[in-house]
């Protein structure tokens, strides 16, 4: 089992580690440089669609979340479903509505019966996923593969990364989602060599060990970094068995911040400096008045920092790439937390890879 963890001490870190391979043979070939384009081969005559329901489970449904946010700022009617809820309870499907599943493994039930009511349904699917021929794969009428490599760690944390990416490279081949391709391209070709960075230089085993006294944590961001304050706080909750919440930044002041006391630690994921980083820095005010410890996940470009007790910094990168590296940050955190707790980090109770039962 040693071999197989590479001389890590569980799958998790060795997985964490594999991200910039892992988002390597994601990007491999989907990106052309010269032509300026982003294109996924297998998908070569799916039209643009009117509209778009996302559905999956777990981590799987924050890169869903990413996706639909992305989507709508292309001017498409999308929206992320849990896909628990979204098999006895969907949404009013149009004639050019796509359904996409996002699932790592391809197997999970939920998602499955999601895609199987939405087929019924008349709409076409599409599988996002990580395993070449499961389920997902062969019943959906196209398939994106993420090609993250085995994740054999509970927790996801590769395939997380290379769901976020595969979803960006989806929603660009399918609508425009920036105007300027150029930047997004360097960004996206950048963006191995930016995580490995995060890996070398971060400061989350030394946050976490600032941390491990508290006994519930929040994560707060907004836009496509809402999606991975919950990612953040689910991977806490899992490894950890420590309480942990994610909250779209805006709404901490509706009812969470009644919770926050000097007792419980706040991550914050602050990029860019437009609107969305301004309105975040005001919510760590808010925190900050409760005497909370704070912890800043930014790429520096607002002043966010200096309303901080703990800096984690990422590369400056492109705003919608940014989510890819704040969440390795985040998974580090976790990873630090759960392992000074010694909790059985590849194998935590109760929790399953793959969920074949709804
Ligand atoms: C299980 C795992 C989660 C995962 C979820 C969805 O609950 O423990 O880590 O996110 O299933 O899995 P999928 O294979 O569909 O992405």
């Amino acid at each position: 089992e040693a071999t197989g963890k590479s001389g890590y001490d569980h799958y998790m870190l060795k997985e964490i580690n594999e991200q910039p391979d892992a988002l390597r043979q994601c990007l491999s070939g989907r990106l052309d440089e010269l032509e300026g384009t982003i294109e996924i081969e297998e998908l070569s005559d799916l039209p643009a669609p009117g509209s778009v329901h996302l559905v999956a489970c777990g981590t799987s449904y924050h890169a869903a979340m990413y996706a639909a946010t992305l989507l709508r700022e292309a001017g498409v009617p999308a929206a992320a479903h849990l896909a628990s809820e979204y098999a006895t309870a969907p949404a009013p499907l149009a004639e050019d509505t796509l359904v996409v599943g996002i699932s790592q493994s391809g197997e999970t039930a939920d998602t499955l019966t999601a895609l199987r009511e939405a087929r019924a349904r008349g709409a076409r699917t599409l599988a996002v996923t990580n395993q070449v021929s499961s389920t997902a794969a062969r019943e959906c009428d196209d398939v994106v593969y993420i090609r993250a490599g085995p994740e054999i760690g509970v927790a996801a944390t590769k395939t997380f990364s290379s769901q976020l990416v595969a979803s960006l490279l989806l929603v660009e081949d399918l609508v425009d989602v920036v105007d300027d391709l150029d930047p997004l391209i360097e960004a996206l070709r950048d963006l191995p060599g930016a995580v490995q960075e995060v890996l070398d230089t971060t400061d989350a085993r030394e946050v976490a060990a600032e941390i491990s006294g508290s006994d519930a944590f929040f994560f707060i961001g907004r836009g496509g970094q809402f999606p991975v304050a919950l990612e953040g706080a689910l991977k806490c909750k899992e490894i950890s068995y420590e309480h942990a919440e994610g909250f779209a930044a805006g709404e901490l002041k509706h009812g969470p911040l009644a919770l926050v006391t000097s007792e419980t630690p706040v991550f914050a994921i602050v990029t860019g400096d437009g609107e969305r980083a301004r309105k975040t820095i005001s919510n760590i005010k808010e925190v900050e008045a409760r005497d909370a410890p704070v912890v800043v996940v930014t790429d520096g470009r607002s002043e966010a920092a200096r309303y901080a007790d703990l800096v984690l910094e990422i590369p400056d990168t492109h705003p919608l790439t940014a989510p890819v590296l704040a969440n390795v940050q985040l998974q580090l955190v976790s990873y630090h937390l759960a392992n000074d707790l010694g909790r059985p980090i590849d194998k935590p109770r109760n929790l399953a890879k793959s969920v074949t039962v709804e």
